[in-house]
Formats: structure tokens, C-alpha cells, sequence
């Protein structure tokens, strides 16, 4: 299944997710850092897209951090929220370009896990039916999984977002062997998710050391990316953190394909 190129390819995205420029300003209170400003600079720094996470628990990202972001973008929002019937309905009166569905669970620091797609269906076709008529692109946050791509691809979503966070944590503590599986799994599974006729995202956990190889997976064509862009902006500043993964992310396409990579 894996190394099939079946289309030239084109330049990876890279979406920023800016959440935790609103953790730091929350842990105050105050305005600032605020997450719009980091959107912005991201935005001349490279990024394709913003990603903010609207929690049920207003823990980072608040309404007005949304409204701020649909104003302010020229670049694509993609809302991640849980399948609720709150966040549908912010999601109806925003219209983002992209709609992320995550799992959401109070007690987890962040989201540990995908979405239990094949468990709930029915009633996700039916949740994901009114978002689209209004537009907005839904993708789907999944483990790697056979099963839950091919229940993604049959409620009808256009995008799956494969969960990297096994990789990227195999990556963290050494364990080459098994951070490798993990590789491999994913790339099987965003193959199987293009076969399907699935637009194929990757996210969760990458960093600067673990971004290449996924980038360098065939059908994905975009990854996002928050946690450890915002973590070194605090040496590096934002603008160069975004630069650096765009490049590393470009290094990752070019290694793969050589000339096909633009
Ligand atoms: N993609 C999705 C669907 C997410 O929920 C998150 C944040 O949890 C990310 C990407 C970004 O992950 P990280 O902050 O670890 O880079």
C-alpha cells in the first residue's frame, strides 16, 4: 500500500494552531499575548492556515478570540470543535472555511485522542450535513485506523485529520522502533485515506525533528501544527518558529519526491 505516488504533488500546507497564545494570556487574565496578533504574524510568516480550538470549557480560545479571527484572516480558519450542539451553532453563525470535529473531554490536557467516528455515525452525518450546507469544508480528527476512515468516508466527510501524537511521543522518548511502526502506520493510512477519494491532514504533537517524515508522506497535504511553534516562539520568536517549520516542512517534501516537490 505504502509509496504509491499517484499524483504530482504539490506544496504541503501548514496550518498554525494558536491556542496556546490564548493558554499564556488566559493564565493572567489580560488581553495580551493575544491570539489574533500571533495569527497575523504566522500568516506573513508562511502559514496556509490558522487553527483555533474552541473548548466546550473556554480554556484558551474564547468567543471573542473567534469573532477576532473571522475579522481579522485573510488566511483560512479551521474551527476544531467537538461535535455539540453549542459549537454547531457557533459554527452556523461564523461560516469558517474549515470545520475540524474533535473528541473533547474536560480532563485531558489536550485531545489525547480521534474522534470515535465508527461508534456514532449516524448521528455524525447528520451533524456534519448542515455545516457543509453552509459551506464550510469538514474534516474529521481520527487515529490512524482503517475503520475509522472508512466510517469518516461514509458519513460523508471531504478530510480526515490523521491523529501524529503515538508517533510524535514514540519520537520523544527514543523509542526508535516503535516511533518508526508508527511512521509506517500513518503513511499506510493516509494512503488508504486518499484511495478512498479522503483529502488527507496530519496533526498533533510535530515538531522541528519529527516533521520531515510526514512531510514527506505522499497524500497529505496539510499539517497543523501548535503546541511546539508556540513553545519556541518563546526563544525564537513566532515569526522565525513558522519559517523554520515551513522550511524543515519543504526539506521533508523535497527529500521525498526531489523535483516532483514544489
Ligand atoms: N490538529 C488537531 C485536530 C488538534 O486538536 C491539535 C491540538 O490538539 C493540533 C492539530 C495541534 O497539535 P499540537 O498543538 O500538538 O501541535
Amino acid at each position: 500500500m505504502t509509496g504509491l505516488i499517484k499524483k504530482p504533488f504539490g506544496k504541503l500546507r501548514l496550518g498554525v494552531n494558536i491556542d496556546h497564545v490564548a493558554t499564556v494570556r488566559n493564565a493572567r487574565g489580560g488581553p495580551y499575548p493575544d491570539p489574533t496578533r500571533a495569527a497575523l504574524i504566522a500568516e506573513k510568516a508562511g502559514a496556509d492556515g490558522i487553527t483555533a480550538h474552541l473548548r466546550e470549557d473556554r480554556r484558551h480560545i474564547t468567543d471573542a478570540d473567534i469573532e477576532a479571527l473571522m475579522a481579522a484572516l485573510t488566511l483560512p480558519l479551521n474551527f476544531e470543535m467537538a461535535a455539540t450542539d453549542e459549537m454547531q451553532a457557533i459554527a452556523l453563525r461564523h461560516k469558517p472555511h474549515a470545520v475540524c470535529l474533535v473528541p473533547e473531554r474536560r480532563e485531558e490536557r489536550t485531545t489525547e485522542g480521534g474522534l470515535e467516528v465508527a461508534r456514532e455515525e449516524n448521528r455524525l452525518a447528520h451533524f456534519i450535513a448542515p455545516l457543509q450546507d453552509a459551506g464550510c469544508r469538514v474534516s474529521i480528527f481520527i487515529a490512524a485506523d482503517q475503520r475509522q476512515i472508512e466510517a469518516a468516508f461514509r458519513i460523508g466527510a471531504p478530510v480526515v485529520e490523521l491523529h501524529a501524537g503515538a508517533y510524535c511521543e514514540y519520537d520523544l522518548a527514543g523509542d526508535v522502533a516503535a516511533r518508526d511502526a508508527e511512521c509506517a502506520r500513518l503513511r499506510d493510512m493516509a494512503s488508504f485515506a486518499a484511495d478512498l477519494g479522503l483529502e488527507v491532514h496530519v496533526g498533533h504533537g510535530l515538531t522541528y525533528d519529527n516533521v520531515k517524515p510526514v512531510a514527506g508522506f505522499p497524500e497529505v497535504v496539510e499539517l497543523n501544527i501548535g503546541h511546539f511553534l508556540i513553545g519556541e516562539a518563546i526563544f525564537s520568536g513566532l515569526d522565525a518558529a513558522v519559517r523554520r517549520m515551513r522550511a524543515l516542512m519543504d526539506e521533508g517534501r523535497r527529500e521525498a519526491f526531489g523535483g516532483e516537490a514544489q
